[in-house]
């Protein structure tokens, strides 16, 4: 699949957009992580979350936990995932949380059917597992 470096013809370092995939197959998951070049405290979850995708940081703001193997709730009209590790919260679009804590967003965009990630480092998807 993409490097997240688009398509290797784009820059490999600072901020820009990172070609992840089709977005037909990433909608497959609720949430897959992308690991960041820049080392793991820059992985990054893609939720895909009621037809929309959504980019964060996959370590926890609190203690580093695995965002990605967090539960989805929404209330109020507001997605959020919660850490498994100590449960806090962290709206999808926003970052914030209902403590104090704010996780870092990333943009993400749709084009000719792929998924764009803007990222300051190439992002590279984990394999596939088959059984989630
Ligand atoms: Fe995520 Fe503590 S590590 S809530």
């Amino acid at each position: 699949m993409a490097s997240g470096c688009a398509d290797e013809t784009g820059p490999t370092e600072g901020t820009s957009w990172r070609l992840i995939g089709p977005a037909a197959g990433l909608s497959e998951k609720r949430c897959r992580l992308m690991r960041s070049s820049l080392g793991r405290g820059s992985d990054v979850c893609l939720f895909y979350v009621k037809g929309e995708f959504f980019a964060m940081d996959a370590r926890c703001a609190h203690s580093g936990g695995p965002l990605c193997e967090g539960d989805i709730e929404e209330a109020d009209g507001v997605l959020r995932v919660f850490c498994p590790w100590h449960y806090y919260d962290f709206d999808l679009r926003t970052g914030k949380s209902g403590t104090s804590l704010q996780q870092k967003v990333h943009e993400v965009k749709l084009e000719d059917g792929n998924v764009y990630v803007k990222h300051a480092s190439c992002l590279s998807l984990q394999p596939v597992d088959e059984k989630s």
